[in-house]
């Protein structure tokens, strides 16, 4: 009785150490692909042999111990094809044979496209459509040579479905006018056999931002200035434009000048403050140069001068060193 109840538990265990060898012992086809399959029983006991399928069956052959499955063109989404052998003394079991019918999306595009600012998130859309099996889909996000995320799905339909993935980042402006893309591709195969994936167009980025100059601090300089020019360059998106502001004195001289040119050029004769800014859509920004008079000519350096002379003049006059003022 017990050893009943012991057998009954166990269930079957001859079927998972059946006699039979599919090879390959997978497939992997295309929807309407073909492939075919040779199983072999192992077994000296071996009767018949036959294959189960909706598609490409082979009847039960008598006296082989293998057959060969063969179907031309996969018409749906799911098959699984048995392998059966029957023995001598009547018992019977199957195999099988897993397979994995595969479509390449019929596109892979981006949307969701536009200028960002700097700083602001933004969301960038890759729709994959109709790609079959979404389970073993993966899909990357490419920006320039790198490779900033994948995402798989968890999908149990076999037949195919379109998906999107949606990549998130906060804009910066060195992605400016770089190129954002995805690629959808099946997992079903190792990387050597694997077919190209299919990539949707690149995205050139837009990031907007407020200008920034290349040497940002204020600058100083004494007349006569040595260096001739006062670089107000900045970068921007878009492309700054830029206003210079003069001291009052130097408005005359100044007032050829291409005032919307980054660079002023000297020679810088007076002093004061020069003022440039450069803005666009995003921002203003302001850099002051300070121009100084030249040190020793200043009116200090003149009455020091005057004053020596005097002085001089005085103790000649007064004769004290007589000899000394008439050589
Ligand atoms: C199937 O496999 C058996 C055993 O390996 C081999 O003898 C036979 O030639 C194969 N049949 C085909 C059609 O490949
Ligand atoms: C069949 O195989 C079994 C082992 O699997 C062996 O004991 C037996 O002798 C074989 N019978 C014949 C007729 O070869
Ligand atoms: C497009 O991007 C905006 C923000 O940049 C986001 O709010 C919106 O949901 C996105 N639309 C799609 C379809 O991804
Ligand atoms: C497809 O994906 C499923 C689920 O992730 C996995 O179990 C299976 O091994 C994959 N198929 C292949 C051929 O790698
Ligand atoms: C430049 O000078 C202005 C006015 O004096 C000041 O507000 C600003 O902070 C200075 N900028 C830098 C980068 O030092
Ligand atoms: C500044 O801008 C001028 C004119 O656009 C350009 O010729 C010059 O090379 C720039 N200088 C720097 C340091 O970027």
């Amino acid at each position: 009785m017990f050893f009943f109840i012991f057998i009954a538990w166990i269930g079957k265990p001859v079927s998972t150490s059946c006699p039979l060898e599919i090879s390959p012992p997978s497939v992997v086809v295309r929807y309407q692909g073909s492939f075919s399959a040779n199983c072999t029983s192992l077994s000296n006991q071996t009767d018949g042999m036959g294959w189960e399928s909706p598609y490409g069956g082979v009847d039960l052959t008598k006296g082989v111990t293998s057959l060969l499955l063969r179907i031309d063109s996969v018409p749906v989404w799911e098959i699984e094809p048995m392998c059966y052998v029957n023995f001598r003394d009547g018992d019977q079991c199957t195999k099988v044979l897993p397979v994995t019918v595969y479509k390449m999306p019929d596109s892979v595009s981006l949307k969701n496209l536009s200028a960002v600012v700097e700083g602001r998130q933004f969301a960038i859309q890759c729709d994959i459509v109709n790609v079959a099996p979404a389970r073993n889909l993966s899909v990357l996000w490419h920006k320039g040579n790198k490779i900033l995320s994948s995402q798989t799905f968890d999908e149990s339909s076999p037949s195919p479905v379109s998906k999107s993935s949606v990549l998130t980042l906060t804009a910066h402006r060195d992605d400016d006018g770089a190129e954002i893309w995805c690629e959808a591709k099946l997992n079903l195969w190792p990387e050597e056999q694997r077919p190209l994936p299919v990539r949707s167009e690149a995205h050139i980025l837009t990031v907007l931002y407020q200008p920034t100059f290349i040497s940002a601090s204020n600058e100083t300089l004494d007349l006569p200035a040595g260096k001739n020019i006062l670089s107000c360059n900045a970068t921007g998106n878009p492309l700054p434009s830029y206003h210079w502001q003069f001291p009052q004195a130097a408005q005359e001289t100044y007032k050829d000048q291409d005032v919307n040119y980054p660079i002023l050029t000297g020679p810088f004769e007076f002093p004061g403050v020069y003022t440039c800014t450069a803005s666009n859509s995003q921002g203003t920004v302001t850099k002051y140069f300070t121009v100084n008079k030249p040190p020793g000519i200043g009116p200090g350096a003149i009455a020091a001068i005057a004053i020596a002379a005097i002085v001089f003049a005085i103790i000649c006059t007064l004769g004290v060193i007589h000899r000394k003022c008439k050589r």
